[in-house]
């Protein structure tokens, strides 16, 4: 099982939640679109944000922690990636069997009536085509569920996994918090990947902390079990 979060796509040019200069909830104009009556009292602006960051996702390109992932994947049987990404970035890098547990930028959802479909093509209101109520990211905001499917499917692959590699996640946000330390207890080598392990489970014998950026620090993690260059 591979973990992700917003780090594996900072190398792509995504900036991430909590880290870094650019990081998006540093700004307290766009932490207030991302719940549901933030969003609603600042529908025009907070649709616009997402609508960049739709743009800018569909502009960068995944990167060789993404390209690695994939690879795992091909050469793992029975892999799954759970990811907190909306940027759809490991999907475009090959990743198939993907879940996503904070839900994704490809699609809108109304506010209203609740039918999700795809984002529609840049720029557009945010109209239902429906029933003319207000569309949102298919996304989870704060003060929301996670989807239920989403979350069980995680801890069950976490419960039977051999090998659990989180990347590029500060740990911060449930279930991120307790995902690494569930897989150890329930039997997996756990190895952590990121630029900084200030918050993550500490190393131990069944702990591998690899410090470094994904980009770098897969890729060579791939080369090293399999021997490919
Ligand atoms: P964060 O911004 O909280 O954390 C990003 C992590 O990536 C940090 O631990 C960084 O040290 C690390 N990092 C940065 N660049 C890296 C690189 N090149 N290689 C490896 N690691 C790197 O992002 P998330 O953990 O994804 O939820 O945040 C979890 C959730 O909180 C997000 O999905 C979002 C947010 O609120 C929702 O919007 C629902």
């Amino acid at each position: 099982m591979v973990f992700t979060g917003a780090g594996v796509s900072a190398e792509s040019g995504l900036p991430t939640f909590r880290s870094g200069a650019n990081a998006m909830w540093k700004d307290d104009d766009v932490a207030r679109y991302a719940n549901p009556r933030g969003y609603r009292a600042h529908a025009a602006d907070a649709w616009r944000w997402y609508c960049m960051r739709v743009q800018k996702a569909a502009e960068v390109e995944p990167n060789a922690g993404h390209l690695a992932i994939a690879e795992i994947e091909r050469r793992v049987k029975d892999f799954v990636l759970v990811t907190q990404n909306v940027d759809g970035l490991h999907q475009r890098a090959g990743s198939r069997n993907v879940v996503e547990l904070h839900g994704s930028l490809r699609q809108v959802r109304c506010f209203d009536c609740g039918v999700a479909f795809r984002w529609p093509p840049l720029p557009a209101e945010p109209r239902c085509k429906r029933c003319g109520g207000l569309l949102r990211p298919n996304v989870v905001f704060f003060e929301e569920q996670l989807p239920v499917d989403a979350i069980e499917r995680a801890r069950e692959v976490a419960e039977r996994c051999d090998v659990f590699i989180a990347a590029g996640t500060s740990n911060l946000v449930w279930p991120a918090r307790e995902i690494p330390d569930y897989a150890r207890s329930c039997g997996a080598d756990v190895f952590i990947v990121n630029v900084d392990m200030e918050g993550q489970t500490p190393a131990s014998e069944h702990v591998l902390h690899l410090v470094g950026q994904a980009g770098d620090v897969l890729p060579r993690l791939v080369a090293a079990t399999w021997s490919v260059a």
